[in-house]
């Protein structure tokens, strides 16, 4: 991909855990990438998507703390606010003002092909319930929320999880739509990224790592906490000695995501000869987590400390981000409205 001079753009709802999935799989690659997009040129612009969360996180408490745990996560990670555009989603009022143009050039057929709600309705019918039981609009909306986070800046690359790639392609239909009416262009499309092999971290018990599961590594948190996690990754009761298939075990696919190469190497050749107890490997396994993130957790625990001046951060990637929003939205306001 060539990131000369291009926007990239991407978003993250707060949930409430960050774990080393989260990590390997979205928040470093999302920052060497940024280093990368700025280094040519480009603009990397990443924010909160609190609006979204607003679908399902009700409790004004927990969104402010999920909220600030995930700005003081990135920031603990390396994410520099400076060079990169850094903000709350709900702080740019231009992207609810594309939200609202953008509906009148969306297809109604595109929202109910939308993943999230076909689930939440599938879910409905399987219980016998009515097919839109307990979907807000808010829930049926969200690619269109998600378009106008997009298109609101000009991005060219928006980096996603494979799940959220329809979303894009939603995206990229829309602006579509919205140039041909006009017969030029007035929003840029954009494109989804992927990494092709991104690192899937399996959770403790081999299911996909997730609060819900219970089967999470935590990112940030003391290292004994870390260290009980790793400690109940599930294992089977083949005899030490026994030569093993690395592949078959759940613990060296847990090692392999997250340790360097010559660690993993170390495990593999331990298991395939056998003689590596599965005790010794989760120290391995833990000691390196815990090396790795124990300074990030020292500046994740002062960021929240001082969450004013992360506030301040983000207040002022806001800034930066309306700077880049407003022309977009005022070429396309112009367009519509024939304003001169
Ligand atoms: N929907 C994304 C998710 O669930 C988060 C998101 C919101 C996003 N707006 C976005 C991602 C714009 C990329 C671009 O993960």
């Amino acid at each position: 991909m060539d990131v000369q001079n291009k926007i990239v753009l991407t978003g993250v709802k707060p949930t409430g855990t960050v774990h080393i999935g989260n990590y390997v799989g979205a928040i470093k690659p999302a920052i060497a990438l940024g280093r990368e997009v700025i280094a040519n040129g480009g603009h990397y612009v990443m924010f909160i998507a609190d609006y979204h969360a607003v679908n399902y996180l009700k409790n004004p408490e927990e969104m402010q703390l999920f909220t600030r745990k995930l700005a003081c996560t990135y920031l603990a990670c390396g994410l520099d606010p400076n060079q990169m555009i850094f903000y709350r989603q709900s702080d740019v009022p231009e992207v609810f003002e594309m939200t609202t143009l953008l509906t009148n050039f969306t297809p109604k057929g595109f929202m109910n092909k939308a993943h999230a709600y076909k689930a939440a309705v599938d879910k409905n019918i399987a219980k016998g319930e009515p097919a839109d039981a307990g979907i807000n609009m808010g829930l049926y909306n969200y690619p269109i929320l998600m378009a106008a986070d997009i298109l609101t800046y000009g991005s060219d690359y928006v980096p996603v999880g494979k799940d959220q790639v329809q979303h894009v392609e939603i995206t990229a239909d829309i602006a579509g739509a919205v140039n041909a009416c006009y017969g030029k262009q007035v929003l840029k499309i954009p494109q989804a990224i992927t990494q092709e092999n991104a690192a899937l971290l399996p959770g403790t018990d081999g299911r996909k790592m997730s609060k819900s599961y219970n089967n999470v590594i935590p990112l940030f948190d003391d290292a004994e906490v870390i260290r009980k996690a790793v400690m109940s990754i599930k294992t089977d009761s083949q005899d030490i000695n026994a030569p093993k298939n690395p592949e078959d075990i759940l613990l060296f696919q847990i090692a392999r995501g997250f340790c360097q190469p010559e660690l993993v190497k170390e495990i593999e050749e331990g298991l395939r000869k056998g003689g590596m107890g599965y005790g010794t490997i989760k120290k391995m396994l833990a000691d390196a987590i815990t090396a790795e993130l124990a300074p990030l957790y020292e500046k994740y625990v002062d960021y929240m400390a001082h969450y004013d001046k992360v506030e301040e951060m983000l207040r002022e990637g806001a800034k930066k981000a309306r700077a880049l929003a407003r022309p977009v939205l005022d070429n396309f306001r112009a367009t519509v409205l024939n304003l001169k």
